[in-house]
């Protein structure tokens, strides 16, 4: 961040008192009013609830520019990431800011490989769920409990540390995750396989069951790992802010991740492409389009197209435009005909026409095509939002590692507007 050397004033009104601030840049993107002296000069705070409009923080991780559907990786395109890219190494890129060279990028995919396995007790953690908890339940829970199998030589303030426990989340969660799976569906665990890369690895863990032997498609797997990158860090949504002021105090990065993880359930976040599969299903056909439209429309009425609208992109999400595109593929490769992806296509057709979508500038975003996909790859509806915190657990652990190194970091502490009742004393139980 630097100084422009331009500045804002803010005048006072009644006493014609100027308080200047400082507007900072960084390289591109809005420039920021760097409002740390307000308090002190003017005794008042910002507002501005859901920080529409509020920098939390400086960042390098990732660049979005919401008008024009930009979404840049350290400087790269999610577009050509995407396409010429794989998951471990946008992870390399989000954690050290560079694209790994052959040997950087051999000792990453080897590390991460190494690290796939979980203490063996930690499989006793699932027997404690019911068997139809929701798997964003049980990824949520155990995470959090990795944290008891690490807590004590996790020093954070040692970079080292900060590298293995990053290192180590990347690589256990796909594990964590298809256990969360394998549970729900009342198969065994499989363990990591070593001759598989992250995404085939995952899809056995997943789908391989003891009574055959598995073939990873590596049209499936392909795709897995464009999903895996597409939703692998977005800037300063809720659930990374989420792990960001967790981590802020210091706190154990597997308990800020679980943080995360919570967070990111919501059908308003990382919940929307379980919300969509569901929407879609009961819409059913064509014929029932115009009266769900109609209903999001509808102010009195609290539904939302799920899919739909982004607090940042007022234009095409670029990864929806490149999720649409894997869709078609996947679902052409493996002969899928699946009604929901025509239901898909009409209802975004219907939508990019209707003058509310159009005024109130609402777009598909990641989450309207990942779900047909991910049905496509053979998940329930109920693993999609897991297989989002998977790949998002790469941008949690590499923002949440840039936060504890950027020097200027303390703990997160936003004031209010109060708006309680004034002072007023004690009344006995008898007067009241
Ligand atoms: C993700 O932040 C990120 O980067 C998130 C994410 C990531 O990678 O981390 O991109 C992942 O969470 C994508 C979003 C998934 N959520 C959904 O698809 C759920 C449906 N979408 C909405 O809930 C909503 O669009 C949000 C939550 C995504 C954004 O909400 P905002 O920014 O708070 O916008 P808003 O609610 O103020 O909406 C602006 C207007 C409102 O109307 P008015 O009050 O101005 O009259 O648009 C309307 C909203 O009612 N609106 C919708 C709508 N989304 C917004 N109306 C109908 N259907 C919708 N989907």
């Amino acid at each position: 961040m630097s100084e422009t050397g331009k500045s804002v004033f803010l005048v006072d009104k009644q006493t014609g008192v100027e308080t200047e601030l400082p507007v900072m840049g960084g390289t591109i993107g809005p420039e920021v009013v760097d409002i740390r002296s307000l308090y002190g000069s003017t005794g008042m705070f910002t507002y501005d609830p859901g920080y529409g409009a509020t920098g939390s923080c400086e960042s390098g991780l990732t660049y979005i520019d919401g008008e024009k559907g930009v979404l840049l990786h350290r400087g790269y395109p999610i577009e050509q990431l995407a396409e010429q890219s794989d998951f471990l190494e946008v992870a390399y890129l989000l954690l050290n800011g560079e694209l790994p060279n052959v040997a950087e990028k051999a000792e990453f995919d080897e590390a991460i490989t190494k690290h796939t396995m979980v203490h063996e007790q930690l499989s006793q953690f699932y027997r404690g769920f019911r068997r139809d908890a929701h798997p964003m339940a049980i990824l949520c829970g155990v995470t959090g409990a990795l944290s008891s199998f690490y807590h004590d030589p996790t020093d954070i303030a040692d970079p080292k540390q900060r590298m293995i426990a990053s290192r180590r989340l990347i690589a256990k969660m796909p594990t964590l995750a298809a256990m969360a799976y394998k549970y729900s569906m009342g198969q065994p665990f499989n363990y990591p396989r070593n001759d598989l890369n992250y995404a085939e690895n995952f899809l056995q863990m997943c789908f391989a069951v003891p009574a055959e032997d598995y073939e990873v498609d590596p049209v499936l797997a392909k795709a897995m790992d464009k999903i895996l990158i597409l939703h692998a860090d977005h800037e300063q949504n809720a659930s990374t802010s989420t792990v960001r002021l967790a981590g802020s105090s210091g706190a154990n990065p597997f308990a800020c991740i679980a943080a995360g993880i919570a967070s990111l359930w919501g059908p308003a976040h990382g919940g929307a492409n379980e919300a969509v599969l569901d929407m879609l299903n009961e819409i059913g056909d064509k014929s029932r389009m115009a009266e769900y439209v109609n209903k999001a429309r509808d102010k009195n009425d609290p539904f939302r197209l799920f899919g739909f609208g982004h607090r940042v992109y007022k234009n095409f999400d670029p990864r929806a435009k490149v999720m649409r595109e894997t869709c078609h593929e996947v679902l052409g490769k493996l002969g899928i005909n699946d009604p929901l992806l025509e239901v898909a296509m009409e209802l975004e057709d219907l939508a990019l026409k209707d003058q509310y979508f159009i005024d109130k500038k609402l777009y598909p975003n990641v989450d309207f095509y990942s779900g047909i996909i991910l049905k496509a790859l053979g998940f329930p509806t109920s693993m999609f939002t897991v297989l989002f915190a998977v790949a998002r657990t790469v941008g949690w652990i590499s923002q949440w590692k840039e936060m504890i190194e950027d020097p200027t970091q303390r703990i997160g502490r936003p004031r209010q507007l109060y708006t309680g009742p004034s002072v007023r004393d004690y009344k006995d139980l008898s007067s009241r």
